[in-house]
């Protein structure tokens, strides 16, 4: 008898295209500005925290829905820069990044039959995670150049199946920055077809052009109604701790840890000793987290413009989509490839952020979470790019 080995659900998705360009700039020498990982060290203080945690023997299994002292760390930071507040004994539960946070929220509220939202371009993830969880995506686009979506496109996204909508805001890939008036406009369709709002919510800190971060639960009936998902990757430059949280309804977060406990039992317990010092850094720390990215984005936008790049300015996360036409290209992967290759520099194609590649052939998106020396070598390789386009 033949048996299909591989899962249907497996076979519905390829590698991440993200990790994939990664594994290019290494084998090509080239400067990676494709995954959005720092190359620069975290913060001194947190280090030594995750340091001080292993000598003090926090070494075994901290509680499976997360240890007390980051559970409440959580529940002061989310106070005073979201304006929630949340009970970290029956709102939180912490997990391995806010990647295993979407699986497991998506995993504990999905049904056969069940369809989810998810606004495009959107962060790769997002699609296998509906898959892996059962439910069957719609797309709603955000338009270039400013990413908004359209009313009546969103609106005919809703129906009696709709169980969730995915919120990124800051967004990765395009910068966009959710307006209240925007959010207000989700929520009133979540209330109407009685929707779950779940916001990926990974680079509040991140913001451009006096933007304001709001999180979706925060408006108007809205708490009962979202899942709130975060983690300490981009804020403090450790991607590679793989701590992550949501933070949700009682009820909600009752299957979340469920599902987390079974999946991954629970996220590194020195780690998350080290997370609690994180979140109670003063804030003056994301002040000049703000700043120093306002600097490397003003400093890569002229280089992407003046090597032949339309760029969509970000107001917020560390990405720029970018528009390139201008190269005469018709396949973004074969002018990936290129970059990667020839000009020496990693960037992401832009069909691997739509549901239709067809939708981002004319787009890639560079990363500018990077050192200054990092920036300024993948300024002197693009310029290479500018003349031979001539
Ligand atoms: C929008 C978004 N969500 C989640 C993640 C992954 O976060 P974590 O490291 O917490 O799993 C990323 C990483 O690039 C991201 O861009």
């Amino acid at each position: 008898m033949t048996k299909q080995i591989i899962s249907h659900k497996a076979e519905q998705f390829t590698e991440s295209v993200i990790r994939e360009m990664t594994r290019q700039a290494h084998l090509y020498g080239a400067i990676n500005l494709s995954q959005g990982f720092p190359d620069f060290p975290a913060p001194e203080e947190l280090k030594l925290a995750a340091c001080d945690a292993i000598m003090a023997d926090i070494n075994q299994y901290a509680i499976t829905w997360g240890a007390k002292n980051f559970r409440d760390a959580i529940a002061e930071k989310s106070s005073w820069y979201l304006g929630m507040e949340v009970d970290p004994e029956r709102e939180i539960t912490v997990t391995c990044g806010s990647t295993e946070a979407m699986l497991a929220s998506l995993m504990a509220i999905v049904n056969p039959g069940d369809e989810v939202i998810v606004f495009e371009p959107f962060y790769e993830n997002y699609g296998p995670d509906a898959i892996l969880s059962g439910a069957t995506p719609r797309y709603v686009t955000l338009h270039a150049p400013d990413w908004s979506f359209d009313t009546d496109e969103l609106q005919s996204a809703f129906n009696d199946n709709t169980k969730a909508i995915i919120i990124n805001t800051p967004n990765n890939p395009t910068g966009k920055v959710f307006s209240r008036s925007e959010l207000e406009e989700i929520a009133a369709l979540c209330h109407r077809w009685n929707v779950i709002a779940i916001t990926d919510e990974i680079y509040e800190h991140i913001l451009f052009n006096d933007k304001k971060h709001i999180a979706m639960a925060t408006l108007d009936g809205m708490r009962d109604r979202t899942i709130t998902i975060n983690g300490l990757s981009k804020t403090y430059s450790v991607t590679g701790w793989r701590v992550g949280y949501t933070i949700a309804p009682p009820e909600i977060t009752l299957a979340i840890r469920k599902v987390h406990d079974f999946l991954t039992v629970g996220a590194a317990a020195p780690l998350q000793e080290a997370g609690a010092r994180a979140l109670r850094l003063p804030r003056s720390y994301y002040d000049q987290l703000q700043a120093d990215y306002s600097t490397r984005r003003d400093r890569i936008l002229p280089v992407l413009k003046e090597a032949g790049f339309k760029c969509f300015d970000p107001d917020g996360a560390y990405y720029v989509m970018t528009d390139i036409t201008a190269f005469g290209y018709v396949d973004d992967v074969e002018f990936a490839r290129f970059l990667v290759k020839e000009i020496g520099v990693a960037v992401v194609p832009g069909s691997s952020f739509y549901h239709e590649p067809q939708l981002g052939r004319a787009q890639v998106r560079f990363t500018f979470c990077k050192r200054d020396e990092t920036l300024r070598a993948a300024e002197e390789r693009l310029q290479k790019l500018a003349s031979l386009m001539g």
